[in-house]
Parts: C-alpha cells; sequence; structure tokens
C-alpha cells in the first residue's frame, strides 16, 4: 500500500467533518491544487473509505456523531501509521490535545481553517511522510540484504559441511584393507579439523588399559605430551569408554579441567557391531581455536564410516587378511615398544611352519599356524609397559598379569568372529604337555597340536634371542633345554621334530 501511494501521481486526501459546507469548501480548493479528494461525515464512514482506499493524509474534525475523530486517530495508528492525521477543532482542550498526540496525531489546526494554512501543513505533512515511507523501505531493503547475507552465509556454511562430510566418506570408501583404517582416522583429523594431536588407542573388553596404536600430529617435532598428560587422557578414554558416548572439553577450565598442555578436547569411542572397540582423541595444544560440537560431530561421522569400513572389509571382503593385517599392526605396535622382541612373532611363526610341515601338517593347519603365530602375543596389548618392559625378574604378582597375555589375546581374536582355531591356539600357547603351563592347565593331547608346536618355537626363539634381563643363549644350551623339556614341557613328537630340523640347519637359516 505504501509504495503504491508513492508512486502515485495525485496524492489522495480524506477530510472527515460532520459539517458539509467545509467538506465542500476544502474538496473543491484541494481538487483545485492537484489533489484527489474524498470525504466523509464522520469517523465510520472514514473508517470504511479507509479500508477501501489508499490515502495519503487525513484531516478529520473531533466531535462529529457514530465515532470521533480522536477514535478515528487512534484506529488510524493501529491499522496504518503512516498516514498523517491533522486534526481540526474549533474547541480545543488541553485533555484533548494530550489524546491527540498521544494517537500520533502530526498536527492539528483550529478552526476556522484557513485554506491556506491547510495547504501549508498539509505539504509539510506529506513530505515527512514521504521520509519516513522511504526510511520504512529503505530499512526493509536493508533486512532484507542481511536476510540474504544471512542465508548466504548459511549456505556457505552447509557446502563447508558437506565438503568435509563427502571427504570423510571418499576417504574411509577406498579403504582398501582394515590395518590402515586407524592410520587414516587421526590423518583426518589433522586434516580437516584444527587439530594439533590425533590417536586411536584400542580398547575394549579384551584390552582393558587403552592401547595408543597410531598417532598423527599436525607440526612434526612438538614437544612430546608427558606421562601426567598421557595418564589424564587415559582416564578421559576410560570415561568415553564406560559412558559409550563421545566426548568433548571445549575449554580447559572449570569442573571438566584437562592437563596443562592441552587447551581443547575430543573423544569418540569406534563401536564395531555395538561394541567399543577403540577410541578416537582429538587435542588443541597451541592454537587459539577450540573444539565445537560441530567437530564433534565430525569425529563420529568419521569413526561411524572407519566402523562400517572395517565391517565391510571384514564382511565382504578377504576377512581374513585384512583382520590379520590390522591385528598384526597391534603386535608390531607391542614389539616396537620392546626392542628384544621385534620380529619375534615372525621368528616364531616360521619356525612352527617348518616343525608342521615336517610333521605332516595340512596346508589348512599351516594357513592356521601362519595366523595364530604371528599373533600369539597379541594379548600382549592389555599389560602395562611398566610390567611387560621390565628389566629383572618378576615379582609373583607380575608375573601372574603376564600369564593373562593368552586369554586377553584370545578374546581380542574372538571379539573380531574369527576361526575358533586360531583363538585357541593363542589361549594355549602356554600350557605344558605335563598339565602345569596356563592358563587352563590342559596336558597332553588336550592341548591342541598347533599350540604344542607353537609352544617349542615360542621358548626356541625366546631363549636364542637377548632380553632386557638377559642375553641370548648358546644354541647347545638351548637345544639342552628343549631336549630336557620332552615329555613334562613338550610335546615329545614336536620336539624330535624340531631336533631333527635344527641338526639339517633348517632352524639356523631362520633365525
Ligand atoms: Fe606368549
Amino acid at each position: 500500500m505504501l509504495k503504491e501511494n508513492m508512486n502515485n501521481e495525485k496524492e489522495k486526501i480524506l477530510f472527515v467533518d460532520d459539517e458539509e459546507s467545509i467538506l465542500d469548501i476544502a474538496s473543491e480548493y484541494f481538487q483545485k491544487k492537484g489533489y484527489q479528494v474524498v470525504t466523509a461525515k464522520n469517523g465510520l464512514e472514514a473508517v470504511k473509505i479507509l479500508g477501501d482506499e489508499n490515502i495519503d493524509c487525513c484531516f478529520t474534525d473531533i466531535n462529529m456523531p457514530e465515532m470521533d475523530g480522536l477514535e478515528l486517530a487512534e484506529h488510524l495508528r493501529k491499522t496504518d501509521n503512516t498516514i498523517p492525521v491533522i486534526i481540526m477543532t474549533g474547541y480545543p482542550s488541553l485533555e484533548n490535545t494530550i489524546r491527540t498526540l498521544k494517537n500520533g496525531v502530526v498536527d492539528f489546526l483550529i478552526k476556522p481553517v484557513n485554506l491556506n494554512r491547510m495547504e501549508v501543513c498539509l505539504r509539510r505533512v506529506l513530505r515527512e511522510r514521504q521520509l519516513f515511507v522511504e526510511n520504512i523501505i529503505l530499512k526493509k531493503e536493508v533486512e532484507g540484504k542481511e536476510q540474504l547475507e544471512r542465508l548466504n552465509r548459511e549456505l556457505l556454511y552447509k557446502v563447508e559441511e558437506l565438503n568435509i562430510l563427502n571427504k570423510i566418506m571418499s576417504d574411509f570408501t577406498i579403504t582398501s584393507s582394515s590395518s590402515d583404517v586407524f592410520k587414516r582416522l587421526v590423518d583426518t583429523t589433522i586434516k580437516i579439523m584444527h587439530t594439533d594431536e590425533a590417536r586411536f588407542y584400542v580398547i575394549n573388553e579384551a584390552v582393558k588399559r587403552p592401547f595408543k596404536v597410531t598417532a598423527a600430529i599436525s607440526i612434526p617435532n612438538k614437544t612430546k605430551s608427558s606421562a601426567g598428560t598421557d595418564k589424564a587422557i587415559e582416564k578421559l578414554i576410560m570415561e568415553t569408554v564406560s559412558d559409550e558416548m563421545p566426548l568433548l572439553i571445549s575449554e580447559n577450565k572449570g569442573a571438566r579441567s584437562l592437563p596443562e598442555d592441552i587447551l581443547s578436547f575430543m573423544a569418540v569411542p569406534l563401536a564395531i557391531r555395538e561394541k567399543v572397540f577403540g577410541v578416537l582423541t582429538a587435542c588443541i595444544k597451541k592454537s587459539s581455536i577450540r573444539f565445537t560440537e560441530k567437530d564433534l560431530y565430525y569425529l563420529s561421522f568419521m569413526t561411524n564410516k572407519a566402523a562400517y569400513a572395517i565391517e565391510n572389509l571384514a564382511l565382504y571382503e578377504n576377512i581374513y587378511e585384512n583382520l590379520f593385517s590390522t591385528l598384526y599392526a597391534f603386535v608390531k605396535a607391542i614389539e616396537a615398544r620392546d626392542p628384544y622382541t621385534q620380529q619375534h612373532s615372525n621368528r616364531v611363526t616360521s619356525i612352527s611352519i617348518v616343525i608342521g610341515k615336517e610333521m605332516g601338517c595340512t596346508s589348512e593347519e599351516l594357513d592356521i599356524l601362519n595366523f595364530a603365530g604371528h599373533l600369539h602375543d597379541i594379548g600382549k596389548i592389555g599389560i602395562r609397559d611398566a610390567i611387560l618392559l621390565k628389566p629383572g625378574t618378576y615379582t609373583e604378582e607380575e608375573r601372574n598379569i603376564i600369564k593373562e597375555h593368552p586369554i586377553i589375546g584370545a578374546s581380542i581374536i574372538g571379539q573380531l568372529w574369527l576361526l575358533d582355531s586360531e583363538k585357541q591356539i593363542i589361549k594355549h600357547h602356554h600350557e605344558r604337555f605335563d598339565g602345569t603351563g596356563y592358563p587352563d592347565g590342559l596336558k597332553n593331547k588336550e592341548i591342541p597340536l598347533l599350540a604344542r608346536i607353537l609352544s617349542v618355537a615360542d621358548v626356541y626363539d625366546a631363549l636364542a634371542s637377548d632380553r632386557a634381563y638377559r642375553k641370548k643363549m648358546e644354541k647347545n644350551e638351548i637345544i639342552k633345554i628343549i631336549k630336557k623339556g620332552r615329555g613334562t614341557q613338550f610335546d615329545p613328537d614336536v620336539v624330535n621334530a624340531f631336533l631333527k630340523l635344527y641338526h639339517a640347519g633348517v632352524i639356523e637359516k631362520i633365525i
């Protein structure tokens, strides 16, 4: 309505008065001056006209039948406050003047009204109105522009979000083996978020304490985190696992404070088949940026995709190969912590396989030996470094903790739905032929054959390598020990096969 009136050449004036002569005089005068004129005999008639036509200005008397001028002004103020109202009255009272002003009347003239004064007043009011209307239009334009800018910002934000999600999707769709899923998780976290450090820990029913499998940092050669920091992070990881919920500590203050060198922190559980398998963490240590709910959303999205990738690879591709390489990465990580055990699993596997061949194992059994041999000590993931890497002899308590590793290993393999045979071998590689081994004290043929084979290979390689607490043994000393263990620690048939290979120089070639 405002705009249309603005564009009209002739402005339309409404005169309201119960004295017809006044209406006639005003009509004639203002029409001559080039205005359109409409008249009404009282407020009610005026309201009707105002509803039907676009009026630019209204002159009204106060005292009229049906609806008086002040009521009309009030009506106008409520319905369209851009129409100026000029009151004409013969009896200006203080009360009327106040009501007039309250109702947004822009001016009032005292009767008898001089036409010339009316015109001056009209021009001024119309000019003010034009400014007022232009102002409103301008304001609306600014609001429109602001809205456009806001939509644009939202659009950019959405596009950015889509880009990030797309990046995550493609990163985890092209994963060809599950072994690099964890590496990809930490690398992608660094790439798409303002993160100084990302780590992936394995922690689940089998591995009770967080075990760091892989990590990535944004700027290399930063100061290493302190033991205290690692401990605090481990605590937060445990919390995340027990809550089974992503954790965001945006600011290092208040009740949820972090170690001094971490400014902002996130931890998200990765669940395989609805069971927590590990936790992805991200830290900000230097930059002024802080993690938000949005970042937590990205991180959760990513761990979900990674979990799907692992499940899909395991379900539809080469389950055996992929899971093996994933798990073997853990074993390599354990061996890397202890320089004395590096390549131990490799050598044990090779020795076991030649013994297995010598004893006439099928190719299927040799495959199982290959798998279980490489992974036989995977359960050491769940044992603290302080014990695992301790130089010198163990206390009784420490020895008992170490003895848990075959069970931990078996449950890791079991959790990943592998064949039962591999699991059994890992579980029983420390049983003794006479029934005094662990964890179950099985004896003789109760111990799976492949576990009996692995046991000899394991002991031979352990004695033939340097350890933190002793030098490697002379070969003939080792052979003595193995011979002595025939029938007590070891299966005599396995020992025989081993000795045959040893004297033929086959074992020497492996070590
Ligand atoms: Fe072992």
